[in-house]
């Protein structure tokens, strides 16, 4: 009895033990297989992060957001300082007003369909993939750009040239879109207001409209502008790149004013538009108009918080525009704009 009983478990042991043999090595095998894919992953990364290349996401984000849409999106550019929430206050971020202002908008809830959010570090990807909305990954080769970007701080005009780099991209790419700064609250669709006419190459916002549309000296705005792709935009935006380099102390837009003085428009013959604020409104100018505002923008105003806090009067002003009598002759009046204007002291 107990000799048999022993010579199972002998056997038992060994039928174990060859089997525990057989997994460790399978383990190993694993183990090592695993660290090679590691590595050459790692090297692939490498290799492609070295030089900004844009796989097919870019495509599928790009073919995603124009369906039906004739190859025309919408691209807003966030980060982590945009869509996270501060510990005081209601905890209100201004990509939260910035999606508000399409539920709250004239005919604007769709577009958000069309909308591409390009997230440039991870906290402002994952909001987005939280949301539901059509998002990109920009990749930044390691710079931060996670925080707040002060008004012509260094790091604000990196973000700047990086984001005229990849705006150029998509440019190449054929694809037509909407740039809109995430301080600008969509209140009616501003398709039916921009001109449909192709030969326009570039609409612009500006800070301030002199009332003529084709004139070059008005205070551009690159917060906000609708772009066709064709050969004279893409030499615009690469010739604008290029300089770069040769910029020192200039965020991209005052070199897109210099070469606009310099003739650029006329040399490429380019066709731009400078829109008005009437339609395309901010807080340097408002609009005179409620039945005519299209967007609303927080130029003109220093840091975040004062952004948010006057966003709010926007939308605050918007809503009770909205909630009067079809023929009501009340006369509205924008809040003015205090946090933004303390915002310079
Ligand atoms: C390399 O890239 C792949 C795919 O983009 C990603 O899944 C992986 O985590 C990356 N590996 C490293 C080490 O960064
Ligand atoms: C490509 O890589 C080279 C060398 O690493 C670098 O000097 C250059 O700035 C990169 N180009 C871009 C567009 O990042
Ligand atoms: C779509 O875009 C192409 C090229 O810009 C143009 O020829 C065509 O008329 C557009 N179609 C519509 C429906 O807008
Ligand atoms: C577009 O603008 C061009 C140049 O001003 C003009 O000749 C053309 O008739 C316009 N097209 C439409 C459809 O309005
Ligand atoms: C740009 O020009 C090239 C050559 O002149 C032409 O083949 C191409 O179709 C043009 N691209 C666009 C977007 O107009
Ligand atoms: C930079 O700009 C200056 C003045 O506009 C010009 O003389 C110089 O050649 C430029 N340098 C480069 C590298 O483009
Ligand atoms: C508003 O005015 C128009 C024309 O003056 C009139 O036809 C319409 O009935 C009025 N609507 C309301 C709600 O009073």
């Amino acid at each position: 009895m107990m000799d048999s009983l022993r010579k199972t478990l002998g056997s038992f042991a060994m039928v174990a033990l060859v089997f525990v043999g057989f997994i460790f090595s399978s383990f190993s095998t694993l183990l090592l297989l695993s660290h090679n894919q590691l590595l050459s992953q790692h090297q692939s990364n490498m290799s492609t992060n070295v030089n900004e290349t844009y796989g097919d996401d870019l495509e599928k984000a790009l073919a995603k957001a124009t369906k039906g849409k004739n190859k025309t999106l919408i691209i807003a550019i966030v980060n982590k300082a945009y869509v996270e929430q501060d510990v005081e206050g209601d905890g209100i971020t201004m990509f939260d007003l910035f999606l508000s202002s399409f539920w709250l908008g004239e005919r604007t809830r769709s577009l958000i369909d069309n909308l591409l959010i390009v997230a440039v570090d991870q906290t402002a990807y994952d909001r987005c993939k939280f949301l539901r909305l059509n998002c990109y990954r920009l990749e930044t080769n390691g710079a931060d750009f996670g925080g707040e970007k002060f008004f012509m701080s260094q790091d604000f005009i990196k973000m700047m040239w990086r984001r005229t780099y990849f705006l150029l991209e998509v440019l190449k790419r054929g694809y037509n879109f909407i740039f809109t700064d995430i301080d600008v609250m969509w209140l009616r669709n501003p398709f039916e207001k921009l001109s449909k006419n192709e030969t326009e190459d570039l609409q612009i916002s500006t800070d301030r409209y002199h009332g003529d549309p084709w004139l070059q000296k008005q205070p551009i705005n690159t917060g906000f502008f609708l772009v066709r792709s064709n050969n004279k935009t893409v030499t615009l935006f690469e010739t604008w790149y290029g300089k770069k380099d040769n910029s020192t102390g200039k965020k991209e837009q005052d070199v897109l004013v210099d070469l606009i003085k310099s003739g650029i428009i006329g040399h490429l013959g380019l066709k731009v538009r400078f829109l008005d604020t009437l339609y395309f409104s901010g807080f340097c100018q408002d609009s005179k108009d409620f039945r005519a505002v299209t967007t609303v923008h927080a130029n003109c105003c220093r840091s975040i918080t004062a952004k948010i806090d006057d966003l709010k009067m926007t939308l605050y002003d918007w809503k009770k525009f909205r909630s009067l009598e079809v023929n009501s002759t009340t006369n509205f009046h924008w809040t003015s704009h205090e946090s933004c204007m303390e915002s310079w002291k």
